[in-house]
């Protein structure tokens, strides 16, 4: 197949040439490529570099495939790279990816590549079905993928693998001929400024860097026994505040950490899970470290998420439930704005296998009040 070139906008697709060699050594040899890329060497030299360009490349061509540089369409300098290659028995089915220099990093590189190269697969190539695989913890890609009119899929278990050889999680998106192309919005907003704040609590996405602090308040017995998600183990937590970016783009949960405004010290968590998208009804759950409690934290906590969800994530039934004993966590939630709802009996799994009352409460967008 001849190597073509393409025109997308702010970046222009053309073959691998060896003027690229220093450039395309010194962008792959990048801490975010090694991990999100793991075929490729690292570290990254020149040789590899050279071999890619005059071997990898040009067999991804022969495979039926495509493989670019992507560059500046102005100066020809080199801004990253960008692949296609079929997959499955059917010709017209295949896969997308694509990296960023770090020199070019956060200015649109990626999308405009992923668009370009979507683009010219559905017009030249006829491809009616192609997907992108990302790390399920790679959120950068994940907005890069929505950005270029992909829509999720779901989490393929187990599908990729890393550097040191272990199975991964991948996350598919797909974008279909018969889709606009336009740009997919995320399952939840972010946060305006990327935190929500009253001046007493600030809200903000987990992020890895919270995996101690939230295994710490999991652990605590009174906390653990309101926890009805998946295991309370450091792997799991740590899992779960690594995905947290990625599971709010797919709109099933908002999870962050509660700080305190003065110190910026990880007072507790809270978590919206949206577990009815269909009806637009999300339910909340949170919890304190002891020495933050009695201060109005949690309260702060409940009002500034539900707020959140009401007013600007489209929700419009928030709802918390309770355990029959937890008098302390209904009074946060009044305090909160919500008002009782329900008692729903044996609605809750418990951790003991046995179930659990739940008295509910509920919040629920203004113009239904
Ligand atoms: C992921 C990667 C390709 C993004 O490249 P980029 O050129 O910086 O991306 P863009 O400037 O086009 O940004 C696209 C979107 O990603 C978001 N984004 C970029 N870097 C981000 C980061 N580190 N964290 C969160 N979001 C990020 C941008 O805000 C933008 O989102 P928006 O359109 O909703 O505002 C780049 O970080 C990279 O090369 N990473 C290592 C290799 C890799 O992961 N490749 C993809 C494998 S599937």
């Amino acid at each position: 197949m001849s190597e073509a070139v393409v025109d997308g906008g702010a970046v222009r697709l053309r073959p691998w040439t060896d003027a690229d060699i220093e450039d395309r050594a010194r962008a792959c040899d990048d801490p975010e490529i090694a991990r999100y890329l793991p075929d490729l060497a690292s570290p990254h030299t020149t040789d590899d570099a050279r071999r890619w360009i005059a071997e990898g490349a040009p067999a991804t061509w022969q495979a039926g495939g495509a493989a670019w540089a992507v560059v500046d369409p102005a100066t020809d300098r080199l801004l990253g790279g960008a692949s296609m290659l079929p997959v499955g028995p059917s010709r017209n089915h295949a896969a997308i990816g694509y990296w960023t220099a770090p020199w070019a990093r956060r200015q649109g590189v990626a999308v405009a590549a992923a668009r370009a190269v979507a683009d010219w697969a559905l017009r030249e190539r006829g491809c009616v079905r192609l997907e992108l695989l990302t790390a399920a913890t790679n959120a950068a890609s994940q907005r890069v993928a929505l950005a270029a009119g992909f829509t999720r899929e779901g989490v393929r278990r187990g599908a990729g693998t890393d550097r040191s050889g272990a199975q991964t999680d991948l996350t598919a998106f797909v974008r279909l001929a018969a889709d606009s192309g336009d740009r997919v919005a995320p399952g939840l907003p972010d946060f305006p400024g990327g935190q929500l704040t009253d001046g007493r609590v600030v809200l903000r996405r987990l992020t890895l860097a919270d995996a101690d602090d939230v295994y710490a308040l999991q652990s605590l017995p009174e906390v653990a026994k309101t926890n009805l998600g998946g295991p309370i183990t450091p792997e799991h937590l740590r899992y779960r505040c690594e995905r947290a970016e990625s599971e709010w783009l797919a709109g099933a949960r908002a999870d962050c950490a509660i700080l305190d405004a003065a110190t910026g010290a990880f007072a507790g968590d809270i978590g919206l899970f949206y577990q009815e998208p269909f009806t637009r009804q999300a339910l909340i759950g949170y919890g304190l470290r002891p020495e933050f409690r009695g201060r109005g934290m949690a309260t702060s906590a409940a009002r500034l998420i539900s707020d959140w969800a009401l007013e600007q994530a489209g929700i419009i039934r928030v709802c918390a439930g309770t355990f029959p004993y937890n008098e302390a966590s209904r009074n946060v939630l009044r305090r909160a704005g919500f008002e009782q709802e329900a008692y729903l009996k044996a609605k809750l799994p418990g951790r003991d296998g046995g179930r659990i009352d739940d008295i509910q409460f509920v919040r629920i967008a203004e113009q239904y009040r």
